[in-house]
């Protein structure tokens, strides 16, 4: 394969591990990806929305052999390290890690947060994506090179009422990505997205009452999808993107660039 390898199956024969992909943005990643060739393996907390993200993704014409899952927490070093091991064990290889995971127990000033809050979400949201890239450098990446990718947030650039901790987190990623870039270089290549508001749980309470409104704000005209996502990843972990690195991509409809009122 050359370095942009199969245009119709950039993934093809490549491992991507998931962190968060049984639903939303994290799903979208994992069936496109698997779409494109990849084994993935899917870590989330419950089995029932893993069996269900599996069915979605095979039912969409993958090879059920391509598609494993595990039981897994974001934040536990325990789950990063097996779940590590359980990709290069199934499918003999981890060539693409992508830490979508995260939280977002607070909403509101950061002058009313308290420390089990601010812990918890840093906790999953940035030592968690650290510690799952710590286990894929020493199980795998360090000997035969890969890609990472971070999902940051528009929060982590832009300051979003109430959303002051969690981006302060997504910013703390964003920076996490430049150094590991600099560091785990040549071999590994590690890259982040900001998506802006994507129509999925985490972000329901943003957008279930007032989609129109808020989409006549965007540039866009509308909120994103997991796959506006999953498309701008898998650009960044394919061979297309070679000599991209350190950098963090914004995907959010024109959010960050609407006229100021
Ligand atoms: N939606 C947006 O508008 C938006 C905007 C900017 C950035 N983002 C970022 O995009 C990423 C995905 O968000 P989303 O909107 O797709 O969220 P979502 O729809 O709530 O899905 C979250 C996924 O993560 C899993 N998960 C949650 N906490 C976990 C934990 N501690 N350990 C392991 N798995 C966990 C969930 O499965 P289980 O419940 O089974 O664990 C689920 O698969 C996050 O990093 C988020 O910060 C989202």
């Amino acid at each position: 394969m050359n370095a942009v390898g199969d245009r119709a199956a950039p993934l093809a024969g490549r491992t991507a591990l998931v962190t968060g992909g049984s639903r939303g943005i994290g799903l979208g990643i994992s069936r496109l990806f698997a779409e494109l060739g990849a084994n993935v393996l899917i870590v989330s907390r419950r089995e029932p929305s893993l069996t269900e993200a599996v069915r979605t993704i095979t039912e969409a014409g993958v090879d059920p052999g391509a598609v494993a899952y595990r039981v897994g927490r974001a934040d536990s070093e325990e789950d990063a390290d097996a779940s590590v091991a359980l990709a290069v064990e199934r499918f003999g290889s981890l060539d693409i890690l992508v830490n979508n995971a995260a939280t977002n127990p607070y909403f509101g000033p950061l002058t009313g947060i308290g420390r089990s809050q601010a812990d918890k979400t840093l906790g999953v949201n940035l030592w968690g994506p650290l510690r799952w890239i710590q286990a894929a450098w020493e199980q795998y990446l360090r000997d035969h090179g890969g890609a990472v990718l971070n999902i940051s947030s528009t929060s982590g650039t832009a300051v979003d009422p109430g959303l002051g901790w969690y981006g302060t987190g997504k910013a703390g990623l964003i920076h996490l990505t430049r150094q590991l870039a600099m560091e785990l270089a040549p071999g590994v290549r590690v890259n982040a997205i900001s998506p802006g508001l994507i129509k999925t749980d985490m972000s329901r309470a943003l957008w279930e009452n007032g989609e129109e409104e808020l989409a006549a704000t965007m540039p866009l005209a509308r909120l994103g999808t997991p796959r506006d996502i999953a498309e701008a990843a898998a650009f960044l972990c394919s061979g297309a993107a070679a000599w991209v690195t350190g950098q963090t991509l914004t995907v959010d409809g024109g959010y960050l660039v609407r006229p100021s009122s």
